[in-house]
């Protein structure tokens, strides 16, 4: 053995006993050996030569395989504390991805707040007669043998929930599916593998969008699927190929990158989040926050159990009338789709995120009209609270106005958190 490759072998050691900060920033560190950059270097070409004939070499073309992609691979495979990940081009592509191991007679039972995309490709290719469906609110334990009892082949998992932050005992589903010839997959996107590691927790598969906290910079789409056992991996790897769903090289790259940061992120997301949940808990025009670090969320305990931290998306209620005035008035956060980048977005589930979903099931779910999400940044928690307090200022200006011009007419007077906000 040659003294660099003692010396990677002593680093990797180190690495997997390592923090997941060291061994986020670390990643696929120093696996150039042909001139020991320090980066790992990109491989955009789509093709590699035979050595000669027959005579293949480890990588033939990039859509099978690629050094890029699998550097990012191994990476998160052993965040996630997987056996494999299959790199795909979108979070879509990794559902589409595990769709594709289920046969037609198989059933699927999935949460009826999951996010809104996944919803609505489930729904369609269920009706087209790919598999069952049955959707639950899996945050009620009470209902896991009512579920059993369906027989189903897959469980898919989103927790905390997107946008109701509901939370799912994963390792109460997993064990009860396990014992009933049933797997599951937990997509593990809003809190990433700094938060959450559902395969210690029992899952068999882990999807994430790595459009979100894994990359963190909101400029590349992209997902993983990571298979706790070889033999989910290996099914997976060929499907991704067979369909062409795997990511591009570039893009792995730019992820592993962003990837460095994550935790370091991820905490000062945490942090301001805990804050702004607290100010917003203690606002008279906000009607409900939904936030698992709060005391009062319904399922703090088991957040607190199952996470190691509470993730950074908060959603709240306010007077469906406000949002528009509350959006336009508000310069820390950008009205947008998407999540877990260093810049702070708020959306509109009923409109954006979650439009995709019919209305009598966006109102089962509990997303009401009124409800705004907010993806935490990293920016100075006190300045993304100064934006909201006003702009929730602002709304209430206008509705006192308005009410007082209604009043002249009809003497009605402004409602009490009008009255206090303003
Ligand atoms: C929880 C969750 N899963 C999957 C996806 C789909 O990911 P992508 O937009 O990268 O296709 C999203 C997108 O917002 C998401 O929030």
């Amino acid at each position: 053995m040659s003294q660099h490759n003692e010396l990677s072998n002593e680093l990797s050691q180190h690495s997997t006993q390592a923090s997941i900060t060291t061994r986020t920033v670390r990643a696929a560190l120093e696996s150039d050996h042909q001139h020991g950059s320090v980066i790992p270097p990109l491989y955009l070409s789509t093709n590699f030569t035979f050595a000669g004939f027959d005579d293949k070499r480890e990588y033939d073309y990039t859509r099978s395989g690629n050094p890029s992609r699998d550097a990012l691979a191994q990476a998160l495979a052993e965040l996630e504390q997987g056996y494999s990940a299959t790199v795909v081009s979108s979070g879509m592509a990794a559902v589409t991805l595990v769709c594709q191991l289920l046969q037609a007679d198989d059933l699927l039972v999935i949460p009826h707040d999951c996010y809104g995309g996944s919803y609505r490709l489930f729904t369609h290719l269920a009706q087209r007669g790919a598999f069952r469906l049955q959707v639950v609110d899996f945050s009620r334990d009470d209902l896991i043998d009512e579920v059993m009892a369906q027989e189903p082949s897959w469980l898919w998992l989103e927790t905390p929930s997107n946008p109701l932050l509901r939370i799912t005992d994963i390792a109460a589903w997993c064990n009860a599916a396990h014992q009933n010839h049933c797997q599951v997959c937990v997509d593990n996107t809003f809190l990433s593998p700094t938060g959450q590691q559902p395969i210690a927790l029992g899952a068999d598969l882990v999807v994430h969008s790595t459009t979100k906290y894994l990359n963190g910079h909101s400029d590349v789409v992209g997902g993983v699927v990571i298979a706790a056992q070889h033999d989910l991996g290996q099914q997976l790897d060929w499907w991704a190929n067979c369909l062409g769903l795997t990511g591009s090289p570039f893009d792995a790259w730019l992820t592993l990158r962003g990837l460095r940061t994550l935790d370091v992120r991820v905490q000062q997301q945490v942090q301001n989040s805990v804050e702004i949940a607290q100010f917003l808990a203690q606002h008279p025009a906000v009607k409900q926050v939904h936030y698992p670090g709060l005391q009062q969320h319904p399922q703090h305990a088991l957040a607190k159990h199952q996470q190691q931290h509470f993730g950074a998306i908060i959603s709240f209620e306010l007077e469906p009338d406000w949002i528009p005035c509350v959006l336009s008035a508000l310069q820390h956060f950008s009205l947008a789709e998407s999540l877990g980048g260093v810049e702070s977005l708020i959306a509109h589930p009923a409109t954006m995120t979650h439009a995709a979903m019919a209305p009598a099931a966006r109102q089962r779910a509990g997303i009401c009209d009124g409800l705004l999400r907010l993806s935490i940044g990293i920016e100075h928690s006190q300045d993304l609270i100064a934006d909201l307090q006003r702009a929730f200022s602002q709304a209430a200006h206008q509705f006192l106005a308005a009410a007082q011009n209604q009043r002249q007419s009809t003497d009605s007077k402004p409602n009490k958190a009008q009255r206090e906000v303003a």
